[in-house]
């Protein structure tokens, strides 16, 4: 069964067939669409615009039949579990999920058990496998490849999936990844990367991929080193003078702007933040489809709707 739970068990060449789906949806409008009705449901345990969204677009694109549900007006509200929540999705028809949940590593106890594959939308601290795919994707559109490339991830690195997903790909397919970021918000267990000074890592590197702020995983207060943030960690209109000139910035928004990053550079010429949204919607369309194309193959569904 083709889950997406973590980046982490993906081989390269998985990566770059990924990559490559999502850039023939996007540039010939083909690919994978199925040919009889499919069905997927979204279960978003936490807020988000982009991610849920462009879901959403990915599956209509697709010709997918979206099942609306809700958390709130769900029967997780008396308790069912995800586990159940799932199976009650797939004995009526449902044949993916794609789930966003609070808790690191949700997905560890269910994807044994499970009888349809799940889509990782994102968990706690843990990963952001289609974040991670789509910034590859916007990265590689802009250099070709990854080798030789040199990467900072800057800020809130502790609480950051992205961080976490992204460091760790872009140090498999031939990138330096750097840090850079509040002592406080270091992130001990993440090796795949190098803290540098902010100041040295702008100039140093060929793409700065900025994180927002987590406030809501934080368990201490946090809002005086957030008062003084734009100044001693942001993307500030001096520090982006002294990029490269080739250089590009990400971000996965939602954006602080003005925190992690000057109001004015949000839509500059070298911001590719919109871009990294559109790119979602194809990264998505891939994903989806590697996750149900083994499923129409096989009509391992029984349901026959
Ligand atoms: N980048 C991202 O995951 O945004 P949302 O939280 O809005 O989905």
């Amino acid at each position: 069964m083709k889950h997406l739970v973590t980046v982490s068990t993906l081989e390269t060449n998985e990566i770059l067939e990924i990559l490559d789906s999502a850039e023939n949806y996007r540039t010939n409008k083909q690919g994978w669409k199925p040919e009889e009705k499919m069905f997927v449901a979204n279960l978003f345990f936490e807020a988000s615009t982009r991610t849920r969204c462009s879901f959403e677009m990915a599956e209509q694109q697709l010709g997918l039949t979206t099942i609306p549900f809700e958390v709130t007006t769900s029967s997780v509200q008396k308790g069912e579990t995800l586990y159940d929540t799932i199976e009650t999705l797939a004995s009526i028809g449902v044949q993916s999920v794609v789930i966003r949940h609070p808790q690191d590593r949700y997905y560890e106890a269910l994807q044994e058990k499970v009888s349809i594959p799940i889509i990782n939308a994102g968990d706690g601290c843990g990963q952001h496998p289609t974040q991670c795919l789509l910034d590859l994707l916007t990265i590689r559109q802009e250099f070709g490849s990854f080798k030789g490339l040199k990467v900072a991830i800057v800020g809130d690195l502790r609480h950051s999936r992205v961080a976490r997903s992204n460091a760790e790909m872009l140090t498999k397919l031939g990138a330096t990844v750097y840090f850079a970021g509040p002592e406080e918000w270091k992130d001990e267990e993440n090796r795949h990367g190098t803290y540098l000074d902010i100041d040295e890592a702008i100039e140093t590197v060929d793409v700065v991929m900025l994180l927002r702020i987590q406030f809501e995983r934080h368990e201490e207060n946090t809002s005086e080193l957030a008062q003084n943030y734009h100044s001693r960690f942001g993307l500030t209109v001096e520090r982006e003078r002294k990029m490269k000139s080739h250089s590009i910035i990400l971000h996965p928004a939602p954006v602080n702007r003005g925190v992690e990053i000057a109001d004015e550079l949000v839509e500059c010429e070298r911001s590719r933040i919109f871009k990294q949204m559109q790119n979602g919607v194809y990264i998505r369309m891939a994903v989806l489809a590697r996750a149900l194309q083994p499923i129409e193959r096989g009509l391992n569904n029984d349901n026959n709707y």
